[in-house]
């Protein structure tokens, strides 16, 4: 089993996460969609509303599920027998950091890293700029998923 899991804080998934998520579920027979829960830092949209919009917006990849996780990432790869990490990389200014966890996650528990290029429509895309300008009134149409977009629309209507 080629199990891989694709870790981040998605407040909320993005176009550019969906389009890693697709590209990387044909790779390996199972991916896991895995949603860091931060106690310290309280984000726009809760864990299960993070892990809902997931669930929706993938429903048509079979293979790959959505779950969470708290603590060390390699003690969720361990917990759930995964041995590959994948990281879209959307430009050089990620590559320091990423480079940096990937080795940390190897010399912790011999997880490997995988690295894949963003598509270049989404090089500039995050989930913090699409809620800033979300917020303001400008247009995330393009950058989200629907259901994202209406969930959008209802978080920052009140
Ligand atoms: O979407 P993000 O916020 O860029 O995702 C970052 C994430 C969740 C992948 C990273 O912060 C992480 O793996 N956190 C878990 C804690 C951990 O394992 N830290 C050591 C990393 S070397």
């Amino acid at each position: 089993m080629r199990r891989a899991v694709c870790p981040g804080s998605f407040d909320p998934v993005t176009n550019g996460h969906l389009d890693v998520i697709e590209r990387i579920s044909p790779v390996f027979d199972e991916v896991v969609v895995a949603v860091l829960i931060n106690k310290s830092k309280s984000g726009l949209f809760s864990t299960e509303e993070r892990m809902e919009l997931l669930r929706e917006t993938t429903k048509s990849l079979p293979n790959v599920t959505v779950d969470s996780f708290h603590g060390l990432l390699v003690d969720f790869c361990k917990a759930h027998d995964i041995g590959v990490i994948v990281k879209g990389l959307r430009a050089v200014s990620d590559f320091d950091y990423e480079l940096q966890m990937g080795q940390m996650n190897h010399s912790l528990a011999s997880v490997e890293t995988l690295f894949i290029p963003t598509n270049p429509l989404y090089s500039f895309l995050s989930s913090s700029l699409v809620k800033e300008v979300a917020t303001y009134g400008g247009d995330v149409a393009k950058l989200v998923p629907d259901p994202v977009l209406r969930a959008l629309g209802a978080k920052l209507a009140g």
